[in-house]
């Protein structure tokens, strides 16, 4: 896939939102896109704006991470979103990534799964992140930025991820653009906005059964440290948090960012019930 260079009249003429995405800035260069929004004085920026670029130059993936990507070849860009308060924030993040889930589906024959917390797999293979920030003016939050990196057309990745990355590219059974792939993606974000704004409860039931693991037996790793109980996975609940059940049969809630889910496909056997 050669670069190119994103069609912003291309890309307006087919968006069918009602909000998102109608304050659309594209940069054909930036250090990052979240980074940009970051920068926009509290009294411009629009709820529901997107900033895209083709070339980002300092992408910030999460735990000070850098996020490559390929100029003109791949999907980066933020949205800016202005709630009413900065409860149930990852849930919100996991519905964008949902939406992510849903659109690439459109074009591969498997399934696309999110990995707790913020990673978009296809098999064992990372194609997306998302990275999501919050900035506050007292108790109140200012700004949430959910930025959103997709492997569309990233042929090479560097030594460090490039066991475990695919492109949409390299698995598409049919034609697609990323002007066409952002329409889609803000359109079901759309909608499941307003979803997560009535606290509808299907959102995150749904979300919970593209999550890896889901009602299978699974260990969880905390700070990198594999701990020994085995917790059936029930997904996440209307904050976005994890549920896990141990084998009392207690509900554990986990909000922690540091927890990660060990499924048996990764080596953990099942537990001996
Ligand atoms: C991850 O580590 O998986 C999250 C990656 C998020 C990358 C995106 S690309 C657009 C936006 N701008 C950034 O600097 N980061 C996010």
């Amino acid at each position: 896939m050669m670069p190119e260079k994103f069609d912003v009249e291309y890309f307006k003429n087919q968006l069918r939102t009602t909000w998102l995405g109608s304050e659309f800035i594209y940069l054909s260069k930036v250090d990052s896109t979240s980074t940009y929004l970051k920068r926009i004085p509290s009294p411009d920026l629009v709820h529901g704006s997107v900033v895209i670029t083709d070339h980002q130059m300092k992408g910030r993936g999460q735990y000070e991470r850098k996020w490559e990507a390929e100029p003109g070849r791949n999907l980066t860009f933020t949205i800016g979103l202005r709630p009413p308060s900065a409860e149930r924030l990852t849930l919100l993040t996991l519905a964008c990534g949902y939406a992510i889930a849903l659109v690439l589906e459109e074009y591969i024959p498997g399934e696309v799964s999110i990995k707790w917390p913020n990673d978009l797999y296809i098999g064992d293979k990372k194609i997306g992140g998302l990275l999501t920030e919050c900035t506050f003016f007292g108790s109140k939050p200012d700004r949430v930025l959910i930025g959103i990196g997709l492997n569309t057309g990233q042929n090479h990745f560097s030594d460090d991820v490039k066991e475990k990355a695919i492109s949409l590219a390299d698995i598409a059974d049919r034609a697609f653009s990323r002007e066409q792939l952002l329409c889609r993606f803000l359109e079901k974000t759309e909608l499941f906005y307003q979803q997560w704004h009535k606290h509808n409860t299907e959102l995150q039931k749904q979300i919970s059964q593209k999550m890896i693991g889901y009602g299978e037996w699974v260990r969880v790793r905390i700070n990198g440290e594999l701990r020994d109980e085995k917790y059936k996975f029930l997904g996440v609940n209307e904050k976005g948090e994890l549920l896990l059940l141990n084998r009392e049969l207690d509900v554990n809630t986990f909000s922690y960012e540091q927890i990660r889910i060990i499924t048996a496909r990764q080596g953990v056997p099942e537990p001996n019930r």
